[in-house]
């Protein structure tokens, strides 16, 4: 058995997805770890958050550069991007070659059930939940894709689809960004009568079928993004950044039916007014602002 490596990264808490994205998109990485919490008699004794542990199965970096240099060269990507050092945090990494143990399935072991609203359940794969009364499972294996329910910014998209259910049930709707195909998969359980996914990472494509065909339901994914979409929808969510929302909101407001809602998320309370100006030039009502520290969603229409 081959050995294997474990980088740890120093961030600001807020940007843990935003760097697991980085490693699953450009390293041989097998899974993160957010945050390790170690408990005493129901209290927590330790724990990791700020520190995020990354398994990688070999040191390939796309460039042939040290693991730890192209990391800060990411770093100093996104300060240039407007990023401050604040929202990234200083990104010191220290790398271990490890023995290999049964390691691929470490970073599964802190992935548990979760309780998304009162009704909707994400069960991981390898797990077994029997759902309470009103509650509906959804069993998922994000493998390399975002979107395992845990994150704020997935949940305030569900909140956002339970606020408008009469534009999901029986109706059309689009999940640009797709990642694991998670909110595809609720809006089908929901009852949508079509639901159409995109992301323009080739990597979530076969994840995300996998795992509609797991939950029995049929949603169309495919690679691409929104500006090569040309139908219209009941209801879109999109859970990306708050730039990339920016750029596809005349995209989105172009494939919103004229009585339909679209459901926003990924936005970093501090960086709202970037989304805000695009919902203004774009001359779309905010319904509804939904929050989950320290993101901020917006429900909005025509
Ligand atoms: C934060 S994840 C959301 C995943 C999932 N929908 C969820 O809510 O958990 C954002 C996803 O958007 C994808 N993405 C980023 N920019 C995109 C774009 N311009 N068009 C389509 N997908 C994009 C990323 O690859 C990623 O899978």
């Amino acid at each position: 058995m081959n050995n294997y490596y474990e980088l740890y990264i120093k961030i600001n808490p807020d940007m843990e997805d935003d760097v697991a994205n980085i490693c699953f998109e450009n390293l041989d990485c097998e899974g993160v770890l957010l945050e390790e919490q170690k408990f005493k008699d129901l209290e927590m004794t330790e724990t990791s958050r700020g520190t995020l542990k990354v398994f990688l199965r070999t040191l390939e970096t796309p460039d042939g550069s040290d693991v730890c240099e192209f990391i800060k060269a990411k770093k100093k990507e996104l300060l240039k991007n407007g990023f401050s050092e604040t929202e990234l945090g200083s990104w010191d990494c220290a790398l271990l070659e490890k023995e290999n143990e049964d390691w691929s399935k470490k970073w599964k072991e802190n992935w548990e059930v979760t309780h998304i609203t009162d009704k909707v359940v994400i069960v991981p794969s390898w797990l077994e939940y029997e759902p309470k009364e009103g509650e509906f499972t959804i069993s998922l294996d994000p493998g390399c894709a975002f979107g395992t329910g845990t994150h704020q910014t997935t949940q305030l998209c569900v909140v956002g689809m339970e606020q408008y259910l009469d534009k999901v049930v029986g109706k059309c709707v689009a999940d640009i960004g797709m990642g694991s195909g998670i909110l595809s998969i609720i809006a089908k359980k929901y009852g949508a009568d079509y639901v159409y996914g995109c992301d323009n990472d080739p990597t979530v494509i076969d994840v995300a079928k996998e795992n509609a065909l797991k939950n029995n339901v049929e949603c169309v994914f495919e690679l691409g993004t929104s500006d090569k979409v040309n139908e219209q929808f009941d209801f879109i969510c999109a859970n990306i950044l708050h730039n990339v929302l920016y750029e596809i909101m005349p995209d989105l407001k172009r494939l919103i039916k004229d009585d339909g809602v679209i459901s926003l998320s990924g936005i970093m309370d501090n960086k709202k007014d970037i989304v805000l100006d695009a919902i203004e030039k774009n001359d779309l009502k905010i319904l509804k602002t939904n929050y989950m520290e320290p993101w901020v969603s917006y429900v909005v229409s025509k």
